[in-house]
């Protein structure tokens, strides 16, 4: 049976059985704060256990794409080493929402397993949990399982809890035997050996574990089921590893193609990288990225091991995203995000692996320098702290790297390395002072920080709470017209006036569900107790709201002319401008911006209203709105609609019609970080200032170089080729020159041994032949050089001499006051060089004459 059929055959099953097929969530959860990733089946119906929630249908069925390398289920340290644990799999599961219970869910199963698809009665176990009394009987009841094979536990095996809250109960699983031979089972295996998989497992749903530790018992009882897909796969191929199903050969021989290491020489290696491309693969093309913190750091730390295995099949150079592909091939067909985002995820992968390959080599030779120097087993924490501040290594990958040899890694310094780096980094930090730390005095009872801000920019409040903060106080309303930072747009600023108040308030920030107002000014402690007047800085606010709304216009025309691995991945909305990070590897183009730009302003010329309404998270997404990576939803969302162009998730506050942005311009595309780039905009009076501003600077140019705006590029492009040109002549020119001085001193008459050149130059600037004389000067072995211009109404000379003609008394500056003296000037200088002026062009010929008399007069005197 292939992996597809197996998959469609359970649905079919439970769909027969009256349960509804709901497709599986994303594996990166964007509605609950308390999860990194999706890890079973029953979290994306969460909030229906716990009663938050009316199911919309009381039974349903599912394949979950699930990741289990955080939090309470974690099986990171197992990939790889075992055959049949990993970081991502896909959880096959059925549900009941207080609808059936034990029996149904107990009798189902085994029909499935024993009859469906015929797995031998004789190598499977069930278990329950210790008290669960009825669990037990009813297995005997309804399964014709043998009564030895049922089995009790204790919580640790068969008590099911989500996470460290959440809702939980007591569950009954049911195991299979993989060893070879059937004789060797027996009921101590269960729970202890690897021969015995735990396949499926049947929670009941009862309890809410709340953040004090305590159950509480649900209004409802409900089933909670998951199997593993890979491992049934497995089994039902009549494989022992799931690595020899179809759900993972293809990968295994690709990997083994790139490396050219067979899969039987080194499997470990090879597991490990066919395992972590899957959850690579899923968890980028659900939204997330690599990065340094939270679910990126997951990721970076899996790439980053699997990177290193791949050294150990000998690959340097970066491969794993060649792997996309293949993960695409098998599994795209059930989860189509891998084909749409194919691009996107090789990109990021790609990228990850190039920036962690150059400190891969290097890391890996620094551990096993310590190696070489270590006393004991124990790797130092400072030195694990190293290998993860200079080379990047995740602490779990050293610690396996350490286990690989059979050392451990002292953790407990590691983290407080962290901490103190942690600390230094805060100290650091510009960062002010939380308002959680202040010391807040209460001036009313009641509740605090309704927010009006929708409705209305002024309120009359009471002061519930307030603190001094530097220079400045915090206040806490009871109700306020101040929209608080969050979704990217920035905090209200505006006025509290009152008996004894004149305050301006700077800042609007949240801290939980509590809007806090930063305020400076005047403020009277003994009158807190009043109603205050509340006013919103009613410009800036507009500003602020025509920004957001470009926002969602912007996200919506990037995905349609990028595509849709566009994903925001931050957002800021301020009065001056709107910024806005987006998941996209190349340059985006200048058409592409005029495109981009163009849809935008279309929209805005359409005039839509918006439509802001409030639903269910879960009904919000079936209508596709837009959520956004990182951000965390409650159980009712506020959907922003505009039109049918964009569908967004958004607690921000936004303009009536489109028509009120006016219009939208992009100033500026950069890059932020590898596969993320930034768009800065604007929008209405701050858009008309930038064409302006623009335009006066094209007129400015245009002044400057004479031509109408049109023809300012080829003029310019004219210019700067005639100066390209001109650079050219003059170097051109200056070497030329050089070649002339050459020639000319070779040429030079011979005097006593030296020698004496004497030449009317064709220059017009006493520099230019200066700087001939300079470039005699080096020519000549030994002599003096005179050099003359006509110039445009004054004649003039240049002298140079050699340093040993100098030692010997013969100096140019002399030389020049004699020659100047007869075109009737003067002339001086330095002994090497000195000019001569003179007033009449016709005498210059006759002077340069003299000037050999002269010379070979002063050379005749050196003794
Ligand atoms: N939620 C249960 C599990 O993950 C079925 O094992």
């Amino acid at each position: 049976m292939k992996s597809k059929d197996v998959r469609q055959s359970f649905i079919q099953f439970f769909e027969d059985r009256g349960h509804k097929f709901v497709r599986s969530s994303p594996v990166v959860p964007m509605d609950d704060p308390t999860l990194l990733f999706t890890n079973a089946g029953m979290n994306q119906f969460k909030s229906i256990f716990v009663g938050e929630q009316e199911p919309r249908y009381r039974r349903v069925v599912n394949s979950q794409k699930c990741i289990r390398v955080s939090g309470k289920h974690n099986d990171l340290e197992e990939v790889g080493v075992d055959t049949f644990h990993h970081t991502f799999f896909e959880m096959l599961g059925n549900w009941s929402f207080a609808d059936y219970y034990k029996a149904e869910a107990i009798r189902w199963a085994w029909e499935l397993f024993t009859e469906v698809w015929g797995l031998d009665k004789n190598r499977l176990w069930a278990t329950v949990y210790r008290d669960d009394d009825e669990a037990f009987e009813l297995w005997g009841k309804v399964t014709d399982i043998a009564p030895e094979r049922i089995l009790r536990f204790g919580a640790k095996d068969n008590f099911w809890e989500m996470g460290d809250t959440g809702p939980c109960g007591p569950c009954s699983e049911i195991h299979y035997y993989v060893g070879e031979d059937i004789r060797q089972q027996s009921a101590s295996g269960v729970n202890q050996s690897d021969l015995y998989w735990e396949l499926w497992n049947l929670v009941f749903i009862q309890f809410d574990r709340d953040r004090t530790g305590r159950l509480n018992e649900l209004p409802g009882k409900h089933v909670d089921t998951g199997a593993g897909l890979e491992r049934i796969v497995t089994v039902l191929q009549g494989q022992t590893s799931n690595y020899d199903t179809d759900l993972f050969q293809p990968i295994i021989r690709r990997v083994e193609e790139i490396t050219g290491v067979s899969y039987r020489e080194n499997p470990i290696p090879h597991r490990v990288i066919t395992d972590h491309i899957r959850m690579l693969s899923f968890s980028i093309a659900d939204g997330a990225l690599p990065s340094n913190e939270g679910r990126g750091y997951v990721l970076r730390r899996i790439l980053r091991r699997a990177a290193r295995f791949g050294r150990i099949l000998g690959k340097h150079e970066p491969f794993i995203y060649e792997l996309v592909d293949t993960v695409g091939e098998i599994m795209g067909a059930v989860y189509p995000e891998l084909i749409d985002k194919q691009t996107h995820i090789r990109k990021v992968i790609k990228a990850e692996e190039i920036s962690f390959n150059d400190t891969l080599d290097r890391g890996i030779n620094h551990f096993e320098r310590i190696l070489r120097t270590l006393s004991g087993n124990v790797i130092p924490g400072k030195e694990a702290f190293r290998l993860y501040d200079t080379y990047g290594f995740p602490l779990d990958l050293t610690q396996l790297m350490a286990r690989e040899k059979g050392l451990t890694v002292d953790d407990a310094t590691f983290r407080e390395e962290m901490e103190k780096q942690r600390a230094r980094a805060k100290a650091a930090g510009k960062f002010k002072s939380a308002a959680g730390t202040v010391d807040w005095k209460i001036a009313s009872e009641g509740p605090d920080s309704e927010f009006k801000g929708y409705e209305t920019l002024e309120t009359d409040s009471r002061i519930r709470r307030w603190a001094l903060s530097g220079e400045g106080m915090l206040i806490v309303l009871d109700q306020t017209p101040f929209y608080a930072e969050s979704g990217g747009q920035i905090g209200d600023t505006g006025i509290i006036t009152g008996n004894g108040m004149d305050l301006r308030v700077v800042d609007t920030k949240k801290e939980g569900e509590t809007i806090i107002h930063y305020c400076e000014g005047d403020f009277d402690e003994r009158k807190v107790d009043q109603v205050v007047h509340c006013t919103v800085d009613a410009e800036r606010r507009q500003a602020i709201r025509l920004n957001h709304t470009a926002t969602h216009l912007l996200h919506a025309a990037l995905r349609e002319v990028l595509g849709d691995h566009v994903h925001q991945a931050g957002s800021l909305v301020s009065p001056e401008y709107l910024r806005f990070d987006l998941t996209h590897f190349e340059k985006i183009t200048p058409e592409e911006i005029e495109r981009i730009e163009r849809i935008v302003n279309t929209e805005i010329l359409k005039n839509i209203p918006l439509d802001i309404a409030y639903r269910s998270f879960d009904e919000a997404r079936a209508e596709g709105a837009e959520a956004l990576f990182g951000e965390k939803y409650g159980d009712e969302v506020r959907v922003v609609t505009i039109g049918d162009f964009s569908k967004e998730l958004c607690g921000g506050i936004h303009v009536e019609r489109t028509g009120d942005i006016g219009l939208f311009k992009i100033v500026e595309e950069s890059s932020l970080a590898a596969g993320v780039r930034r768009i800065v905009a604007v929008t209405g009076k701050q858009t008309v200032a930038y064409i302006q501003k623009q335009t006066r600077l094209l007129s400015e140019l245009q002044q400057q170089l004479k031509c109408s705006v049109d023809e300012l590029p080829q003029r310019l492009e004219h210019l700067v080729n005639q100066r390209k040109e001109l650079e050219k002549a003059l170097k051109r020119r200056s070497s030329s020159s050089k070649q002339d001085m050459k020639s000319l001193a070779a040429q030079g008459r011979k005097i006593g041994g030296h020698t004496v050149v004497v030449k009317e130059m064709d220059v017009s600037t006493l520099d230019e032949l200066k700087s001939l004389g300079d470039e005699l000067l080096e020519a000549l072995p030994s002599g003096v050089g005179v050099l003359g211009m006509q110039g445009e109404k004054k004649p003039a000379i240049v002298v140079v001499v050699t340093r040993d003609l100098i030692k010997s008394g013969v100096k140019a500056g002399d030389l020049a006051k004699t020659i100047g003296a007869q075109m009737e000037g003067g002339g001086g200088g330095k002994p090497h060089l000195a000019t001569a002026g003179g007033k009449d062009p016709s005498k210059l010929k006759k002077a340069l004459e003299s000037s050999i008399d002269l010379i070979t007069e002063a050379i005749s005197k050196i003794k």
